[in-house]
């Protein structure tokens, strides 16, 4: 890593590449999990999907292959889920989830929890309800990772989302649903709504990294680290967690940077 800043409360951490920051991220999952397996008990993951996560995942399946890390202690939640969308669709990240990690590793398929994308509208809040319980009883979520979408999303927490929002039902932004086009081969077929862990949720998680990585991240990365805090992005709410990071490659730490020397250079003029 080339360098933490404690910038407006977070640490921002600016890796070499995203391979890198993968690695770093798996090994203090790897570190949590043999850590609470030594004394026995769970290590509860609340998992992201999305293209930032891959590495990650990448990285955990070789931990587990080459090095025997066990997963038969670990326990997950999932940010999210499109609704509607059928688990076995190739676009629901039921199935993201297994092809990247699940079929691949040795977590206990009765504490992998995703929120359901095929259930009918007048069983989606009783299903959000049960899932913050499943949380509750699993201890609560001890490390969650994080994307960040361009209009600062965490989970689906799209802007407007209030700071103590629970899981639910949520409609999903136009630059969202204009990401995920070409996902599903046309913007009229991403779904207009999705189940999101609230912004408390995951407030509550005892350790939170976001990763954010590209330059089509840099934007954003910058309001939410030194912008405004409030609904209008969600990630800025993580400056208040006493535990929360975030990892950023070059090209996604550019306008951050910037705004760091603009702010510098402005304070030196006046000195
Ligand atoms: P991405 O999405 O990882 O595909 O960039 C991140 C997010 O929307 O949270």
């Amino acid at each position: 890593m080339s360098g933490v800043r404690r910038l407006e409360g977070i640490p921002v951490l600016v890796g070499s590449d995203a391979a890198a920051i993968a690695r770093e991220v798996a090994t203090r999952i790897a570190e949590l999990v043999r850590a609470r397996a030594a004394k026995c008990r769970r290590a509860v993951l609340g998992l992201a999907t999305g293209s930032t996560p891959l590495g990650v995942y990448r990285e955990l399946r070789r931990l587990h292959t080459d090095c025997g890390l066990d997963f038969g202690n670990v326990e997950t939640f999932n940010l999210d889920e499109y609704h509607p969308v059928d688990p076995a669709s190739e676009h629901s990240y039921h199935r993201y989830m297994r092809e990247k990690l699940f079929d691949h590793v040795d977590v206990p398929e009765d504490r992998i929890h995703i929120p359901r994308g095929d259930l009918a509208a007048a069983q989606v809040a009783a299903h959000c309800h049960a899932y913050e319980e499943a949380i509750r009883e699993a201890g609560g979520i001890d490390l969650q990772i994080l994307g960040i979408g361009r209009d600062g999303h965490i989970g689906f927490n799209e802007p407007g989302s209030a700071r103590d929002s629970r899981t639910r039902l949520v409609h999903l932004d136009a630059v969202t649903r204009a990401d995920a086009a070409d996902e599903f081969g046309g913007l009229e077929k991403v779904p207009r709504q999705a189940i999101t862990m609230g912004v408390a949720t995951i407030m509550e998680a005892r350790e939170i990294v976001l990763i954010a990585l590209g330059a089509h991240k840099a934007e954003v990365v910058r309001r939410a680290v030194v912008g405004p805090v409030g609904s209008a992005v969600a990630a800025t709410f993580l400056r208040e967690h006493s535990a929360a990071v975030m990892y950023v490659d070059p090209p996604a730490a550019t306008e951050l940077l910037r705004e760091i020397r603009t702010r510098r250079d402005s304070a030196g003029d006046r000195s």
